[in-house]
């Protein structure tokens, strides 16, 4: 017998290496009535001089664009809003968000916030609290992290250090673009984070205790097996194009399998990583991940055995067995990328895990997720373990 699930995601996904360099000739026959487009980016993507090929041919192509360069990463509430109100004076009629998670998610509420006043962003943080429509909307992800590009998932920093998330199915984009050749030049520290939270993704949609499905399951697994066939060498040579092609794709793949089996714990302890100490979000998952499988590992053992016949295949034993040779290659992955590996090493000391833990308890709408039960003295635990 088998669970009723509902699986939802971009109508239109297009994949082609150098696809950036004739972007306006795309846009151009996907929406033909329209002129005025702005891009969400971040200052150093604009400057940097990676855009320059997709400005040029939407120049080319008739299009209006209007660059919004200030996304930062963790994007507060206030650069969501700024952007906002430019996009509006610009008159965008599309959204164009070509960047990381930060530029994409920023994209996904200018849509939604830019052609109406009824409903403020303050009102719309939670489960299916958007009532408006949006303006068309397009994802072009430079790293192969978040999966922002197919998800209905917006993370916005609100206040000083709380990441609170927008998750309803207008910010699900109309067109999702995977260039791997925006991605070539990706530094290594960023290349692994972006990678591990992709493998994070995948990981916890295939063990979600609510709303796991066969969809997300199948996308799950064969996202697993890219990401971690391709994060070392893609760590090793950034220009290799066919690990950067596959990691693009399976951090896509794992986008759409949690946009439907949502994330848990991890993304629950690392988010107070990020909001107090500003360490990057797949960094943040990083730091945590070994340990939060390991408390999961005994109502989650017998997924995560399955899960090791993708990331260690020949990996011997009974379920527990296949666990622990998970956990311990993923151990071995991140420390092969030489990203730090504990929560001492990214500034955190061990006054602040107190206050981590509790910042983790508000995230309910993760925690939910979880294959076991998390409390506020498992939270603790977890990152003592992990400082
Ligand atoms: N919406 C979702 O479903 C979802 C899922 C996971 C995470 N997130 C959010 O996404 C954000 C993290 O996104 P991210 O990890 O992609 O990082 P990011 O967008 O914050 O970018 C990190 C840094 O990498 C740089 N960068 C990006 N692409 C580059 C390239 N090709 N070459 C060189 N430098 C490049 C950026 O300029 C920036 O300095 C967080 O706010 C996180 O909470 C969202
Ligand atoms: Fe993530």
């Amino acid at each position: 017998m088998m669970n009723p699930f509902r699986f939802q995601t971009v109508p239109t996904l297009i994949v082609e290496f150098g696809a950036a360099r004739r972007l306006g000739a795309l846009l151009r026959a996907q929406f033909p009535a329209l002129q005025r487009l702005c891009v969400v980016t971040d200052g150093f993507l604009h400057t940097s001089g990676l855009l320059n090929p997709a400005l040029a041919d939407l120049a080319a192509h008739g299009w209006h664009a209007t660059v919004i360069d200030d996304v930062i990463a963790d994007p507060p509430e206030h650069i969501v809003l700024e952007a906002t109100a430019r996009a509006r004076t610009a008159g965008a009629e599309l959204v164009l968000g070509l960047g990381g998670g930060s530029s994409m998610d920023v994209a996904k509420l200018i849509a939604v916030l830019a052609p109406q006043q009824e409903q403020a962003l303050s009102d719309m943080y939670g489960v299916n609290k958007v009532s408006v429509s949006r303006l068309p909307l397009v994802q072009m992800p430079t790293t192969a992290g978040t999966g922002s590009e197919v998800t209905a998932v917006s993370i916005v920093t609100v206040g000083e250090a709380k990441k609170m998330g927008v998750v309803a199915p207008q910010l699900i984009a109309d067109l999702a673009i995977l260039d791997a050749e925006l991605t070539l030049g990706l530094p290594v520290a960023a290349t692994a984070a972006t990678g591990i939270d992709a493998m994070v993704h995948a990981i916890e949609a295939y063990t979600s205790a609510r709303l796991k499905n066969p969809v997300s399951d199948t996308l799950a697994i064969k996202a697993l097996e890219l990401l971690s066939r391709n994060l070392l060498p893609a760590c090793e040579d950034g220009h290799n194009r066919e690990a950067r092609e596959a990691m693009l794709l399976g951090a896509t793949f794992a986008g759409q399998a949690f946009a439907n089996s949502p994330v848990a714990a991890v993304h629950a302890l690392a988010y107070p990583i990020g909001g107090i100490y500003h360490v990057p979000h797949g960094l943040s998952n990083a730091l945590v991940l070994p340990h939060v499988l390991r408390f999961n590992a005994e109502s989650a053992a017998d997924r995560y055995a399955e899960l090791a016949e993708v990331v260690v295949p020949g990996a011997a034993g009974n379920v527990d067995e296949k666990t622990q040779a998970l956990i311990e290659k993923l151990e071995q992955m991140i420390a092969a990328t030489a990203i730090p590996a504990r929560l001492r090493d990214v500034g955190i000391e061990r006054e602040g895990l107190g206050r981590m833990a509790s910042d983790a308890m508000l995230q309910t709408r993760l925690l939910v997720n979880n294959p076991r039960p998390v409390s506020e003295a498992d939270a603790l635990a977890i990152y003592t373990a992990a400082f």
